[in-house]
This record gives C-alpha cells, sequence and structure tokens, in this order.
C-alpha cells in the first residue's frame, strides 16, 4: 500500500471523532485533504450541523467548496476538535509540523482545541524527532541576522525556497527557515529557546499538544491515545 493511501485511509478513519454541533478545526496538508472531502462527505449525508475553522486558504477554500460551513479562529469562542497531519511524531506524541509552511495558524487552532487529532501513515511514526527539518516562521525584517544565531548554534538553518529559487512566503508574509538537525535530543528545551528568540514568529515543534493519532497502516487504520 503506497503511502497516499496510508494517509487516505487515516483521514477517512478521524472523521469518526466529528460529532454534530462541534466546531471542528481543520488542519492543512495532502492528509487533510482527504480528511476534508471525507468529512464534507459525512456533514452531507447524516445532516451534520458542523462549523470548521481552517488553517490555511487551502483548507477553507476546499471545505468551503465542498459545503461545510466555515468560520475564522476569531469568530469562534472554542473549538472542539481539530484534525491535522504532521511530519513526524515520536512515541511520546511529540511532533513535528510545517511541512507546508502552516504550522504558526496550526498552532493556534490547536491551542485552542480541547482535543486534538492528528492523521499520518506510518512512515511518520519514528523513535526520535528531527530527521524532518524543523520549521520556523520567521519576520523578513532581520532575518539574516536570526540565521547567523542559527548558524552560531550549530542548527543548520536553510532558508526554504521554491523551485525557483524564491524565498518560500506564508499567510502572515514571513520567511521559513528549516533547521536541518537529523535528532532533536531535548525537545522541549530546544522549544522554549527557539521561543525565546525575537524574530522567530513560531516554531514546528508541537509538544504535549496532540490526543489522539490515527496512523494508515497496510492492515487499515490504527488508533493510538495519549
Ligand atoms: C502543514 O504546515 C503541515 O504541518 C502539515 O500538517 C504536515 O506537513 C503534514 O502534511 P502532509 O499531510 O501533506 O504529509
Amino acid at each position: 500500500m503506497d503511502i497516499a493511501e496510508q494517509k487516505r485511509i487515516a483521514a477517512e478513519k478521524s472523521v469518526d471523532f466529528v460529532k454534530d454541533g462541534m466546531i471542528v478545526g481543520l488542519g492543512t496538508g495532502s492528509t487533510v485533504l482527504f480528511m476534508v472531502n471525507a468529512l464534507a462527505k459525512r456533514v452531507k449525508q447524516e445532516h451534520l450541523h458542523i462549523t470548521g475553522v481552517a488553517t490555511s486558504k487551502r483548507t477553507h477554500k476546499q471545505a468551503e467548496s465542498l459545503g461545510i460551513p466555515m468560520k475564522s479562529i476569531d469568530e469562534v469562542d472554542h473549538v472542539d476538535l481539530t484534525i491535522d497531519g504532521a511530519d513526524e511524531v515520536d512515541k511520546n506524541f511529540q511532533g513535528i509540523k510545517g511541512g507546508g509552511a502552516a504550522h504558526a495558524f496550526e498552532k493556534i487552532v490547536a491551542t485552542s482545541s480541547t482535543r486534538n487529532i492528528w492523521i499520518v501513515d506510518e512512515s511518520k511514526l519514528v523513535d526520535r524527532i528531527g530527521r524532518f527539518p524543523l520549521p520556523l516562521e520567521v519576520i523578513p525584517y532581520g532575518s539574516k541576522k536570526v540565521f547567523n544565531r542559527l548558524q552560531h548554534e550549530g542548527l543548520n538553518p536553510k532558508f526554504r525556497k521554491d523551485d525557483d529559487g524564491n524565498d518560500i512566503i506564508t499567510h502572515s508574509g514571513n520567511y521559513v527557515i528549516d533547521l536541518h538537525l537529523g535528532v532533536i535530543d531535548h525537545p522541549h528545551l530546544l522549544a522554549n529557546w527557539l521561543s525565546e528568540q525575537v524574530g522567530i514568529l513560531e516554531h514546528g515543534l508541537f509538544l504535549d499538544t496532540v490526543n489522539t493519532i490515527v496512523v494508515g497502516t497496510p492492515n487499515g487504520p490504527k488508533i493510538l491515545e495519549a
């Protein structure tokens, strides 16, 4: 079974957790794309009254076009459940997100959410996180100074570029710097240090955030609870 298929079965299973009346955070990425399709199908077939809160323009557009009523994060007073993808997750449920450069919005929605579910293919379950480059959203003003500081600390930073060599720009107009670390020995220490650095808007370490992980495996979806 290929990776896309594993993503699809995890995504389709995850929408079972959505109940009528919920405000549902909708993540970003290729796995979430399958999830939004499956959720829209349930909304239509079961006449569910839910409200979606998207973490990116892409997801907002998809959900809206499929008939899911949408609100912005500031129009709701809470989110019941957020379903999102992830780039890597370890046995302690600590993860890296931001492969799609949406981690700042994703973290705002996740931290407003009573429950968080991640949907992943099997390859994303790792012993220790860090092989996936850790994304940072960085304000353009002074970004070279931030880059130099990260380099000085031995964190192996690289500005994220598109295929034409142009800087990736986030929804908020910022750059993305990826830290090529190989392994992160102390995720909490690193997260705290990054949070203290002026110019870094948000980092992609999502620690103590997720409650449930739905993994797509060749034998079907597997549910892991924290
Ligand atoms: C978006 O910025 C990310 O956090 C995604 O949730 C993550 O990269 C997973 O993406 P895929 O579902 O496309 O693998």
